[in-house]
């Protein structure tokens, strides 16, 4: 099978475009992401002119394309001024096609000033906003890092209510001492606010972040396992019975509201990454190239500056590994996957004697139109599932 051939299998036509905005005010204790504080001003001016520069070489090499959904996210994007964002745009539409319906949302902390600029976003042509509110309660906020309270929090859901006409909000559960019942509480408060769409993420101790330190001196207490999954049903069970159920395993929505940026990652779609630290997946001459800039804000800079653009990693990617990333992100995804476009990719089938034994545990079914995805009962050991498959 050709290299042509396998992008074919991989690729439906969606192109997106993620742009990585890497500041924040003050760094979260929990947070591995790729964000930065900085006590000086930002020079945002000559960051923009450095998206553009990126957004040009990338054009160059990929061609026209017609992008269906951008991305601002980071670090803090809602940090930008709406000029910046809207240059930014500019520079997306000089290069390629935006479409009519294309889907474009901002990543917003929900702090009251950051709120003011709302208006200006949806001006710029923002039409999503995905809000960090995290906690509804001013002590697991402040545990969390947080500079908002609950309330601010709140107000800012109803400035993007009246602003955009897609908002959605993230939450974190299996926070330290949290039980079953406060959270269904605070999650039915918080469906309460929310229209559309919700990201509710377990809270997850990433390496080398105050946390991490935390917890290995015994100072943090988590959920427990069986804590941990009663929360993670709890989550399934309110959110289904409220018309929001799972369409991947963190995030929740309305049938038809999904968040068509995430899709395009998860589908194993195209898409390509401008700014610090930010990945693509890009289809060139028949081949996947998976990228990746300079991380470091200012590095990433200088090099966009010196170069043209930050990119530090370009791999063509195998057969294997194509294969391998649809399986991972793919069951991620409460539709599942094409097996036949697994076979494509990979030049085989997945084993159905591992399919038959993970069908029988539970964890794993096939739906009448053919497709493979995990079950509820399958999806708090989804590593364990892939990891089966994939082997
Ligand atoms: C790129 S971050 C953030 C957007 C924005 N800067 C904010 O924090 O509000 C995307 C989301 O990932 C989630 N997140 C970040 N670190 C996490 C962790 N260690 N465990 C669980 N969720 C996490 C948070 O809900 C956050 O809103
Ligand atoms: S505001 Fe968001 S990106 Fe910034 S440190 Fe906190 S969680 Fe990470």
């Amino acid at each position: 099978m050709s290299n042509a051939n396998s992008i074919a299998a991989s690729n439906s036509g969606a192109f997106a475009v993620y742009v990585h905005w890497p500041f924040c005010l003050s760094k979260c204790p929990y947070c591995d992401f790729n964000s930065h504080v900085r006590h000086a001003a930002i020079d945002e001016p000559r960051f923009l002119h450095a998206f553009q520069a990126e957004i040009a070489a990338t054009a160059a090499r990929l061609g026209r394309r017609t992008v269906s959904t951008i991305f601002f996210g980071g670090g803090t994007p809602s940090l930008m001024q709406p000029a910046t964002v809207a240059a930014i745009l500019d520079a997306i539409a000089q290069h390629w096609i935006i479409a009519p319906d294309a889907e474009v949302t901002l990543e917003a902390n929900p702090t009251s000033v950051e709120a003011t600029r709302f208006r200006g976003y949806r001006s710029a042509g923002v039409n999503r906003v995905s809000l960090g509110v995290q906690a509804l309660d001013d002590d697991a906020l402040k545990a969390l890092g947080r500079t908002h309270t609950a309330q601010e929090a709140l107000d800012a859901v109803v400035i993007a209510r009246s602003a955009f006409e897609r908002y959605s909000f993230d939450l974190i559960y299996a926070r330290p001492q949290q039980t079953p019942q406060a959270w269904a509480g605070e999650l039915k408060r918080a469906i309460a606010e929310a229209a559309e769409h919700l990201s509710l993420y377990q809270l997850t101790i990433e390496p080398e972040t105050p946390f991490a330190t935390l917890k290995a001196a015994g100072k943090l207490a988590i959920p427990d396992e069986d804590t941990a999954r009663a929360l993670y049903d709890t989550t399934q069970d309110i959110c289904a019975q409220s018309g929001l159920p799972a369409y991947e395993i963190s995030n929740h929505a309305r049938p038809g509201a999904e968040c068509r940026h995430n899709l395009v990652y998860w589908r194993a779609n195209e898409y390509a990454g401008i700014g610090p630290g930010a990945h693509g997946r890009l289809d060139i001459d028949g081949e996947r190239h998976a990228t990746a800039t300079e991380k470091r804000p200012e590095a990433w800079l200088m090099r966009v500056e010196s170069k043209g653009h930050g990119v530090v990693t370009d791999d063509v990617l195998t057969h294997g590994e194509m294969a391998d990333e649809f399986l991972l992100m793919g069951l991620r995804l409460a539709e599942g996957i094409d097996p036949a476009r697994y076979q494509r990719l990979a030049g085989r089938s997945l084993d159905p004697k591992r399919i038959a034994i993970l069908r029988s545990e539970g964890a794993v079914e096939t739906t009448a139109g053919g497709r493979l995805r995990v079950t509820q009962a399958g999806f708090p050991v989804l590593d364990a599932v892939v990891a089966d498959l994939a082997a």
